[in-house]
């Protein structure tokens, strides 16, 4: 199986229908999301970018006017699995107290074959009806590939109503955002890339060793723990994801509790079992950043990804 089979096969996987809401046959959830960017640690490169794109546009609008700009338009987010892409595009919606709709365009495409065209011009409808708006596109990657890989024609014919749709966020999406994002920007359609379309590309890097500490103290918040020394841990999972980290405190949550069915007194975690979970596991960003340097560095006409070269540098990734 090629890289390019395997990642997609693994987000097949991954998949969720949580967006299929019941009671009106829509393929979309549309919620208001309480999280704001106080809530993401660290990312703040990426939360500048976004400040910059999305939020001051709406807040203030005549400064954009003057420069003939508008609010609105589209960026995608890229990078490692499990480093704050989905978190932060809702963070998004928060921060600027937009509805959110989040579409799974495998899900569509599954579920309404020859139909998907359909519907993802009902999601973008429904977008336009409930400004502003976020409409997140997650993994674009299922489906976003170079339209002659395509095998199934319903597949093309989404693309390209895809495609449709960016442009008409140009036209008249005023106030409708649109957040895509992969882990193989790569393997886009080029044509997806154009001005007007995902031409804002925003590496979303694994989280820096401060934010480690947030985000373990985020995920510990409410759980019987002794005096915990995080920042030792934060600085024993270089280039662990936020996922990753999630992971850690599971596991050394379930060796609490084996103490604590063996003693029959709740145990708190120690920072024995953190060190212990940090150790047998590897930060699963490593995968990512050995097939994203290949690109990179033979096959990035554009340079679009020397910042991931610049970030492994930095950083030491082998
Ligand atoms: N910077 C961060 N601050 C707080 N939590 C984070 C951060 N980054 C990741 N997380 C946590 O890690 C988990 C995974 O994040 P998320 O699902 O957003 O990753 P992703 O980049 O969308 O991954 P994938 O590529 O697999 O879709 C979430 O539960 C999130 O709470
Ligand atoms: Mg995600």
């Amino acid at each position: 199986m090629s890289d390019r089979d395997d990642i997609a096969d693994q987000r097949r996987k991954k998949l969720k229908l949580i967006t299929f809401s019941k009671e009106d046959q829509s393929l979309v959830e549309s919620e208001k999301p309480q999280e704001t960017f106080r809530d993401v640690g660290g990312l703040e490169e990426v939360k500048k970018k976004i400040r910059m794109n999305f939020i001051l546009p709406l807040k203030q609008p005549e400064i954009f006017a003057a420069y003939g700009k508008e609010a609105g338009g589209s960026l995608l987010l890229y990078g490692p699995p499990g480093c704050g892409k989905t978190f932060l595009a809702r963070a998004v919606a928060g921060e600027i107290d937009a509805n959110f709709l989040h579409i799974e365009l495998q899900a569509i495409l599954s579920m309404y074959a020859g139909q998907s065209e359909h519907n993802l011009h009902d999601i973008f409808e429904k977008a336009r009806e409930s400004k502003p708006c976020v409409i997140f596109i997650d993994e674009l990657d299922a489906m976003g590939g170079s339209r002659h890989q395509m095998r199934q024609h319903h597949d093309r014919m989404l693309v390209n109503q895809l495609l449709l749709e960016l442009d008409g966020l140009q036209a008249h999406n005023e106030q409708v955002f649109v957040i895509g994002a992969t882990n193989t920007p790569w393997y886009l359609d080029s044509a997806l890339r154009r001005p007007g379309r995902f031409n804002h590309l925003i590496f979303v890097p694994p989280p820096e060793e401060a934010e480690r500490e947030t985000i373990l103290e985020l995920k510990l918040a409410g759980k019987p723990v002794e005096a915990l020394n995080l920042a030792r841990i934060a600085a024993e999972t270089k280039l662990f994801s936020g996922a990753d980290l999630e992971q850690v405190v599971k596991d050394a949550v379930e060796s609490a509790m084996e103490r604590t069915f063996e003693s029959g007194n709740i145990e708190p975690i120690t920072n024995e079992d953190l060190k212990k979970a940090a150790k047998s596991r590897k930060a699963t960003t490593l995968e990512w950043f050995a097939t994203a340097r290949n690109y990179a560095t033979f096959s990035d006409v554009n340079k679009d990804y020397q910042t991931v070269l610049d970030y492994a540098k930095k950083h030491g990734v082998k």
